[in-house]
């Protein structure tokens, strides 16, 4: 989706305009556009592709100023174009705008400015939005005013920056339900879409609530409400490492983040209470009272989500029902009384889970959220919320995240399952000295990575690409196939191993890799079973244990549930050294965003 970088201080801003717009890079986009203002007037850089292209252009046309506005578009409202890109600017030229999310009255807005002699050179909602300010401008003298004025008019979603060169030194902004956030450095003050933009120049970070609009000065940043009235944000110390957003010497953000997993669990893990038992995101009584759990997310967030039901159903003893946030948001659901609603989010920004998660409100469900970002939209709205400690994550597509996330959710069920009596404390004990050990083991764990690049090599040419599992190994099955597509456009599914001979076994075909994700326990040698029924009809089987095997990719021994989180990674290796071998654009896969801030 796109992003946005804007700045306002001191220093002389272009670079820093476009380091943040390379830092912003993973979240995917077509074209990049930079609005400064130079001398009372707007200066517009646009180019189509990477950055790069922008940044040359800055750099050839030698314009600089201490104020200015940045975006990479990822089109919604026409091509990818040089005149659909951001900045917009208004009839004048003297206004420049970027703008994040989906403005659903546009085409009504746009024919009301075009009676009023507006020119439109763009097909982007947009440019609605700029020539929609330049009106209000008529009638008001004040720059901010006006601004306010014209967010009102809008219905949908937008995170919004402007610039005037009517207004000289002055920055306004507007948040509704897209991300925006504000960093706090000597220099001056930057707004983005997200930390990474700024994290290199300070850890200082304000995060606006929606209906939020800010005015920046050289000197000052002042929010108003959604009544515009004059309030004020707390501002957050980020503790991520600005090494956390830089490759480290690894090929791509995708390899090193896996390796970054051994660290990020025991950050993670680090963080949880001395006495899991008693307060772990939930107040105890909260705990003690939980008859049932809904867990909402997307994506990679989902299918943690779903090994989790598992896990919690295993240990706690508790119904647990899982849904992808964008079916949930619409489906009459009857809330059941006690049940607790979890978010599970690596971004906290996902507009599907947001209103999945403000549906479940409504209704009266107290809310705990499982996320990466502190101070981001579903951690604001929420009763509760645990955090996963794996700093930014960079690569489209999910690694680290998902570890930390399945660490998360498997520390909840251990302390549902002590609280409300379904495990002895000795159960207890043992479970959680086992847990502990999850970054030792994960570190073992890497040390497959030459191994799986091997087995990687003999499939990649493979048109197809199978997985399976049972028990809470099936959703990782559908996490790898999930991981293999996104990064090498091939066909990839996942399968539960016992629904094979139901159907999917018709596609079996000499030849095809079917990965088989089988940790040893009572269903072990129905796994087994599956593996000679899919290597009877000429499948290649990729064999992924815990216990002694010939010919297999062997992790450390755990118990069934935590195999999940040691395997996610044979997994992650599987297809980034596939999408390698294919020669792909591994961090930023073809039409993928990282951050899914539009439903
Ligand atoms: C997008 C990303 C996925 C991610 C999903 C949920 O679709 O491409 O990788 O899993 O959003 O994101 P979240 O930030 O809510 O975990």
């Amino acid at each position: 989706m796109c992003g946005i970088v804007g700045f306002c201080g001191k220093n002389n801003c272009a670079d820093l305009l476009i380091e943040g717009l390379k830092k912003l890079e993973y979240r995917g986009y077509d074209s990049a556009g930079i609005a400064l203002e130079v001398k009372n007037k707007i200066t517009v850089l646009k180019a189509v592709g990477q950055v790069k292209n922008l940044e040359n252009l800055v750099k050839k046309s030698g314009k600089n100023s201490y104020i200015g506005i940045a975006h990479t578009r990822w089109a919604t409202h026409g091509k990818p174009s040089l005149v659909n890109s951001h900045p917009h600017t208004d009839c004048t030229g003297n206004i420049a705008l970027v703008h994040n999310g989906i403005i659903e009255n546009y085409l009504e807005l746009k024919n009301i400015l075009i009676r009023k002699g507006h020119k439109f050179k763009s097909e982007t909602d947009t440019e609605v939005i700029a020539h929609l300010l330049e009106e209000e401008l008529k009638k008001e003298k004040d720059f901010f005013n006006a601004f306010q004025k014209t967010t009102r008019k809008l219905k949908g979603a937008f995170a919004l920056v402007a610039l005037s060169s009517k207004f000289p030194g002055v920055m306004v902004a507007a948040k509704r339900q897209s991300p925006l956030v504000a960093g706090i450095s000597k220099k001056g003050f930057f707004l983005a879409s997200d930390i990474p933009a700024f994290l290199s120049h300070t850890n200082k970070a304000i995060f606006f609530e929606d209906g939020d609009t800010i005015k920046i000065t050289q000197d000052s940043i002042e929010v108003y409400d959604a009544d515009f009235h004059k309030t004020t944000r707390k501002i957050h110390t980020i503790s991520w490492d600005i090494s956390a957003a830089e490759k480290g010497g690894f090929e791509h953000f995708m390899l090193k983040e896996i390796h970054d997993e051994p660290q990020n669990v025991k950050d993670t893990l680090q963080t949880l209470p001395p006495d899991i038992t008693k307060a772990f995101g939930l107040p105890l009584k909260e705990a003690k009272r939980i008859e049932g759990l809904y867990i909402v997310a997307c994506g990679t967030a989902y299918h943690a989500a779903l090994v989790a039901r598992y896990v919690i159903e295993h240990f706690a003893k508790i119904p647990v029902e899982v849904e992808m946030a964008s079916e949930f948001k619409y489906r009459p659901i009857h809330f059941k009384k006690n049940w607790l609603f979890v978010a599970v989010s690596q971004s906290g920004e996902t507009a599907d889970t947001l209103a999945a998660l403000k549906n479940a409100k409504a209704h009266g469900l107290k809310i705990l959220s499982v996320c990466n970002v502190i101070g981001s939209a579903i951690v604001r709205e929420s009763d509760y919320s645990v955090f996963t400690h794996c700093g930014p994550e960079i690569s489209v597509a999910s690694t680290k995240a998902f570890t930390c996330q399945l660490t998360v959710l498997y520390a909840l069920a251990l302390q549902l399952a002590y609280v409300q009596n379904s495990i002895t404390k000795a159960e207890f004990e043992d479970l959680y000295q086992e847990f502990l050990n999850l970054p030792e083991l994960l570190k073992q764990t890497l040390k497959l990575e030459s191994a799986v690049k091997k087995v990687a090599k003999k499939v990649y040419k493979s048109p197809s690409f199978i997985f399976i599992g049972r028990n809470a190994s099936f959703p990782l099955a559908l996490e790898g196939a999930l991981k293999l597509k996104e990064i090498s456009y091939k066909h990839a599914e996942g399968f539960a191993a016992g629904e094979i001979k139901h159907g999917p076994i018709a596609i079996i075909d000499k030849g095809i890799p079917v990965v088989a994700l089988a940790p040893k326990s009572s269903l072990y040698e129905k796994m087994i079973s599956s593996c000679q029924e899919v290597s009877a009809r000429g499948a290649r089987v990729i064999f992924v244990t815990n216990t002694p095997s010939k010919n297999a990719l062997e992790v450390p021994y755990t118990n069934e549930y935590l195999f999940p989180l040691l395997a996610a990674t044979i997994l992650q290796f599987y297809a980034y050294f596939i999408a390698n071998f294919l020669g792909r654009e591994i961090d930023k896969p073809r039409n993928l965003a990282k951050s899914v801030t539009v439903e």
